[in-house]
């Protein structure tokens, strides 16, 4: 596994430049992420385009044997391009633009922003596409990041028309699978069809659903264009993306079929400030972030590439500057996500960022250097890790035991008709994520498409919309299955099945939901009631041969009986790991971690041989050892 770093050149005087980069080599880095940003010092005005600052700055950077992953420049549009062009702006769902002044202030569906990036790009990729130190793209930066995935502007209208009657046909086909009969929503050409925004009370579900699908659709077309120019004009250069954590506004799978490398910005104690973890854990991991944030991203981008490859694009080296509370990290714990990165098959670490930079808006976001060039503490771990790295054997591909599956349109689904408040496919995966894991399993997070051949165990948290194909690959799969509450609830057009949830999976579990309530709490209580003769073993848990079903949510005490028994029979070997703590293996590696804030003594017979660290380990302690 390699180490990188984001880097700014155009924030740093030309005469820094050379000692940073002989700096990041120093510190074990070997890639410099740069670019991503700098449209406006690219290209001033409109079509005066000045590379050669950049040119230099590639030059310093490759000098220093540094290899460079070059960022398009399309999520900063400068001033001069939208005053040209104004409503290439997105709309908010409150029909507000999105202006000038910060950064994403774009809507995907505008035509003549695209050919803008379709410009600016190709100028990029023809003038470093070949550049022996140029060794992958980073297409645009976070599509969605900010909220901006959804756009309710014109533009954005007279494509999901053009969308819908790609998908229908004809209006009438709509209106049947909408159920527009329902308060006279009846339309009569795809031309009087607007977005879902700004209605009296909520809109068609199936409105809804249908725009969420075309929005995911529109950010895969937006990253084809620039793929398809990448490898066009640079070619054997990795072209890659970086997603967000906890973010589901566009289909990641779909986008990650265009990439070579899947990537994600890690910044695990900003995530546990500002997702739905408890007040205790959030103060009890304040330091170290939940022990699930960054494996469950690791596993859920490694299976959004087709061949595992995947990457941490941005990793936090010390406080950020964007969640309630910004923390530093305990003092172990860059060094600790590092190597976790690894155990679960990350080819490329790169921290966010070099330097911390004094001024605009993200000047109190740490970085491996002060602004004042000294050091901060992340830098020490990063020179540790990387020796320590470089001493390693090759850890070998990841094991294929136990599957969770999950598509972006569950929670898109849940997003649209909770029911009760919370109660989210996201969160429900998280969470059983986290049952699986802390049993010591070795999860790969995978799509309802993926082939499931091979998984002793498959685990479907939360999946309304469920197809036939997917039943069957379940049924031939050989695995227990287990499957959670709301799952085959919906049909693809947003209504409830014909024979009722759980849909086709009735074939497999014979059993009928007759009816769901949802009961006050944080998250609500999804308490379904079950028609069956199905044996009950506890109270909402029914089983049917190698298929399992749990009829309620939270559901954490059915799934901390019922996953162990499962484990044992598929011979999974389940080791109830202690609070706090830990494990992933490779093909030839055992890793364990300690994210608790106490000393942790690990279960025996987890390595064969310890090759760093020890059987007890100190609060952000990692042992590393052989399989047994
Ligand atoms: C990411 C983003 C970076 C930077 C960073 C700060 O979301 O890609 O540009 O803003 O967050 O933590």
């Amino acid at each position: 596994m390699k180490l990188g770093v984001c880097y700014y050149p155009e924030h740093w005087p030309e005469t820094c430049w050379a000692d940073d980069a002989r700096r990041m080599a120093e510190l074990g880095i070997s890639h410099v992420r740069i670019g991503e940003f700098a449209w406006s010092r690219i290209e001033a005005r409109a079509g005066s385009l000045t590379w050669e600052w950049l040119d230099r700055a590639v030059a310093v950077l490759a000098n220093a044997g540094l290899k460079v992953v070059m960022g398009t420049p399309t999520a900063t549009p400068p001033k001069w391009l939208v005053d040209t062009m104004p409503e290439m702006i997105a709309i908010d769902a409150g029909g507000r633009p999105r202006r000038f002044g910060s950064r994403r202030h774009y809507c995907f569906s505008h035509q003549g922003y695209a050919g803008e990036c379709r410009r600016i790009v190709t100028a990029m990729a023809q003038r470093y596409g070949n550049h022996p130190a140029v060794a992958a793209w980073q297409t645009d930066n976070e599509y969605g990041c900010h909220d901006t995935a959804i756009s309710y502007s014109l533009a954005a209208a007279q494509a999901f028309r053009e969308w819908l009657a790609g998908k229908y046909g004809d209006v009438a086909s709509l209106n049947m699978a909408w159920g527009n009969v329902f308060w006279s929503m009846e339309y009569a050409a795809f031309g009087e069809i607007d977005l879902p925004n700004l209605t009296v009370t909520v809109p068609n579900p199936a409105h809804e659903l249908d725009f969420r699908r075309f929005a995911s659709d529109q950010v895969v077309r937006f990253n084809r264009m620039q793929a398809d120019i990448l490898r066009a004009h640079s070619p054997g250069r990795d072209v890659v993306h970086n997603f967000m954590g906890f973010f589901t506004q566009f289909d990641h799978h779909a986008v990650g079929a265009d990439l070579d490398v899947a990537s994600w910005d890690s910044y695990p104690l900003g995530f546990l400030e500002q997702f739905w973890f408890s007040a205790e854990d959030k103060q009890r991991y304040a330091r170290q972030g939940h022990p699930d944030i960054a494996a469950f991203h690791h596993d859920l981008y490694r299976g959004c590439q087709k061949d595992g490859r995947w990457w941490v694009m941005e990793q936090q080296p010390g406080p950020v500057n964007w969640a309630r509370f910004n923390p530093a990290p305990l003092p172990g714990m860059v060094r600790l996500w590092t190597l976790e990165a690894m155990a679960h098959g990350a080819e490329l670490v790169s921290y966010f960022r070099w330097r911390q930079v004094p001024f605009a808006q993200e000047q109190m976001h740490a970085g491996l250097l002060r602004p004042d060039g000294v050091e901060a503490e992340g830098a020490g771990e990063v020179r540790q890790v990387a020796q320590e790295i470089a001493a390693l054997p090759d850890p070998g591909p990841p094991p294929r035991q136990t599957a969770l599956v999950f598509d972006y349109a569950s929670a898109w689904v849940t997003d649209i008709m909770p029911q009760g408040q919370g109660f989210s496919a996201l969160r429900i995966a998280f969470e059983y994520y986290s049952a699986l894991r802390r049993l010591g399993l070795d999860i790969d997070i995978v799509s309802s498409n993926a082939e499931l051949e091979g998984y002793a165990l498959v685990v479907v948290p939360c999946q309304p919309i469920v197809d036939q194909p997917f039943v069957d690959r379940l049924a031939a799969s050989g695995a227990q299955v287990v499957i959670g509450a709301a799952t085959g609830s919906k049909t693809a057009d947003f209504a409830i099945p014909p024979g009722l949830a759980p849909g086709p999976l009735a074939a497999q579990l014979p059993l009928r939901i007759a009816r769901v309530e949802t009961l006050r709490g944080q998250p609500c209580q999804w308490l379904e009631q079950v028609e069956t003769k199905l044996d009950q073993p506890r109270p909402g848990q029914f089983a049917s041969g190698k298929f399992h079903y749990l009829a309620r949510y939270p559901a954490i005490d059915l799934l901390d009986d019922l996953l162990p028994q499962l484990a044992a029979a598929a011979e999974l070997g389940p080791v109830p790991l202690p609070d706090g703590v830990r494990v992933r293996r490779t093909a030839n590696l055992v890793f364990a971690f300690n994210y608790s804030a106490d000393e942790r003594t690990l279960p025996e017979g987890l390595f064969a041989a310890l090759l760093s660290g020890s059987q007890t380990l100190a609060p952000a302690g990692v042992a590393i050892g052989t399989a047994p």
